[in-house]
C-alpha cells in the first residue's frame, strides 16, 4: 500500500525523545488542562494510556487512533511534537508488551487494584518509557503519578503506582536480558502457529525482527539512480529505494513532485510479477490505497483500480494526482463484480496481515485466530472471481501480506484443484533480484520480516508477504 508518513524513531532499546514541552494542553477537562500547563508531558503521557486501551481492549487499528478523525478525540490540543511523543510511547508498548505486562506481573503481588480504572494503561505507558525509551526515569514515574491522580478512581493509589515503577527501575536490567521476543512478545497463539509452519528457529526469528524499527522504502517512478543519490538511500537487489531517514516522508526531496512514493520492498515485488505495459488491460482488485495500482499505471497499462473502500480509494486518488498517474476508480464488492475481461488482474487480497507486524506492531494484539475463517473463505470468492474475469491467456497474480498458510500457499493449492484451468506459472529469482530464499519450491514469493538482512541492522528486514503467479489456460 501507499503508507503514511511514519512517526519518528523508536530505538531498539532506548530511545530518545522529549519529555514533553512548556504550554501544552491536555485532552480536554479543565482539570486536566491546568495539570498540563503546570506539568509539560502530562497530556502525552494520559493520551498514550488512553489509545492503548483503544487498540488492545477494543480492537482499533493504531493508525487510526492517530488518523485525523481521532485527533479530535484523544490528541485534541496536542502539537505534533507531543503527538509523536505519545506515538513512541504506543508504539514502544504495542512492541514489547508481553515483556512489560510480565514485569509488572512480577511486581504486583496482589495484582491490580479492583476499582482502579484502567490504571494498567498508566503502568503500561510508564514502564515503556522506563524500559524502551530515553525518557528521565523520574520523568516517567512522575507523570504516570500525576496522571493517577487526575483520575478520581485512581487517585488513591498514587503511591502503588509510584512503588511499582520505582520497583521497576530496579528490576530493569534483569528484565531486559530476560525478555525473549517469541515467549515474551508474541501472543502465544501466533508463536503457535510459526514455530508449526517456520520451526523454532524460524519462528524466532521472525519474532526477533519485529522488534528492530522498519526501514523506510521507497518506490521510484523512474530513475532509481537519481534519487538514491538525492535521497542519500540504497538501491535494494529488488529495485526498491532503502532510507533508514527519520525525517517526515512529506519533507524528503520528490515528495511534491510525485517522484516517488513510501512502500515496503516486499509489496513492491506482486504488481512488477504481471509483467504489463502500454496497452495492457489490468484490475487491480482490493487496490486502495494504491501502491500496487500506482506502479502498475506507471508501467503504462491503463488500470481499473477496484475496491469495497469509498474512503480508502479516496486516498488513492489523492495519490495518484501527487504521482500524475491515471486510473479508472470502480467502488465496488468484488465478490459481485461484473465486467468485461480484462487482459491481467492483481488481487491484493484482504488478510491477516501478520507480514506487517514491524510497521503495525497493533496487529499481534487486535488479530485473532477466529479472523482466519471468514478471511480465507472471502480471499477464495476474490479468488474465484478473478479467474472468471480474467480473458483467457491472461495472467493473475494473488498476494497477502500475511504469513499464515492458510491465506497463501494452501488457498492457492485449494484454487488449482478448484480450477483445473488454471496453472500455476513459477516466479523466477531474476524477477526478484536474484534472492531465491524469497521464493519457494512451487515457484511463489514468501517473504519474512527476517530476510534481506544488511550488514546495518538498521537497514535491514521486509514485510512478511506471499504471491503467486497464475495463468488461466481456457
Ligand atoms: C491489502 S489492502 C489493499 C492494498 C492495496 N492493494 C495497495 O497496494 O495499496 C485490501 C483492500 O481490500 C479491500 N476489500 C476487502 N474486501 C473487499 C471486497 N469484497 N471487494 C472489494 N474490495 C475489498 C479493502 O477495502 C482494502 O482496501
Amino acid at each position: 500500500m501507499i503508507e503514511s508518513p511514519r512517526p519518528p524513531a523508536e530505538r531498539r532499546r532506548r530511545q530518545k525523545v522529549s519529555v514533553g514541552r512548556p504550554g501544552q494542553i491536555a485532552c480536554g477537562q479543565n482539570r486536566e488542562r491546568q495539570a498540563e500547563d503546570d506539568c509539560p508531558g502530562l497530556a502525552a503521557r494520559i493520551a498514550a494510556a488512553a489509545i492503548l486501551n483503544d487498540i488492545v481492549a477494543r480492537s482499533h487499528p493504531l493508525d487510526e487512533c492517530f488518523s485525523s478523525g481521532a485527533i479530535v478525540s484523544r490528541l485534541g490540543g496536542l502539537d505534533p511534537r507531543d503527538i509523536a511523543l505519545t506515538r513512541s510511547i504506543v508504539t514502544a508498548a504495542l512492541r514489547r508488551l508481553g515483556t512489560i505486562r510480565a514485569a509488572l506481573a512480577e511486581l504486583m503481588e496482589k495484582g491490580l487494584p479492583r476499582q482502579a480504572t484502567y490504571l494498567e494503561w498508566t503502568l503500561i505507558a510508564a514502564a515503556a518509557q522506563i524500559l524502551f525509551l530515553d525518557v528521565p526515569d523520574h520523568a516517567a514515574v512522575d507523570l504516570a503519578v500525576r496522571a493517577t491522580r487526575l483520575e478520581t478512581k485512581n487517585a488513591p493509589y498514587t503511591s502503588f503506582v509510584n512503588g511499582v515503577l520505582r520497583n521497576l527501575i530496579r528490576a530493569r536490567e534483569k528484565i531486559l536480558l530476560e525478555s525473549d521476543p517469541l515467549n515474551h512478545d508474541t501472543p502465544v497463539w501466533l508463536a503457535t502457529r510459526w514455530r508449526k509452519t517456520y520451526g523454532e528457529a524460524g519462528a524466532r526469528a521472525i519474532a526477533s525482527a519485529h522488534r528492530n524499527e522498519p526501514t523506510l522504502d521507497l518506490t521510484v517512478l523512474s530513475d532509481p539512480l537519481l534519487w538514491a543519490e538525492r535521497l542519500g538511500a540504497t538501491i535494494l537487489p529488488t529495485g526498491s529505494l532503502r532510507l533508514s531517514s527519520h525525517r517526515p516522508v512529506t519533507e524528503l526531496a520528490g515528495f511534491s513532485d510525485g517522484g516517488w512514493f513510501v512502500q515496503d520492498a516486499a509489496a513492491a515485488l506482486p504488481a512488477r510479477l504481471l509483467h504489463v505495459g502500454p496497452g495492457t488491460r489490468v484490475a487491480d482488485f482490493c487496490a486502495a490505497p494504491g501502491g500496487k495500482a500506482a506502479q502498475l499505471a506507471a508501467a503504462g497499462a491503463e488500470v481499473t483500480a477496484i475496491d469495497r473502500s469509498a474512503e480508502r480509494l479516496k486516498r488513492l486518488a489523492a495519490n495518484f494526482a501527487r504521482l500524475n498517474l491515471h486510473a479508472d476508480v470502480i467502488v465496488a464488492d468484488i465478490a459481485a463484480l461484473k465486467a468485461p475481461p480484462f487482459d491481467a488482474i492483481l488481487l491484493d487480497a484482504p488478510c491477516l496481515a501478520t507480514g506487517t507486524i514491524r510497521r503495525h506492531p497493533d496487529i499481534a494484539w487486535t488479530k485473532k485466530p477466529r479472523d482466519i475463517p471468514a478471511l480465507t473463505a472471502l480471499q477464495a470468492r476474490l479468488l474465484d472471481k478473478a479467474v472468471e474475469l480474467v480473458k483467457p491467456g491472461g495472467m493473475i497474480v494473488y498476494c497477502t501480506c500475511s504469513i499464515e498458510p492458510e491465506e497463501n500457499e494452501m488457498q492457492i493449492s485449494a484454487l488449482l484443484r478448484r480450477q483445473p484451468g488454471v496453472i500455476r506459472v513459477p516466479i523466477m529469482p531474476d524477477e526478484v533480484g536474484g534472492l531465491t530464499e524469497i521464493l519457494n519450491e512451487s515457484g511463489e514469493l514468501r517473504t519474512l520480516p527476517f530476510h534481506l538482512q544488511a550488514a546495518d541492522s538498521r537497514l535491514s528486514g521486509l514485510d512478511g508477504f506471499f504471491a503467486a503467479r497464475l495463468l488461466r489456460c481456457g
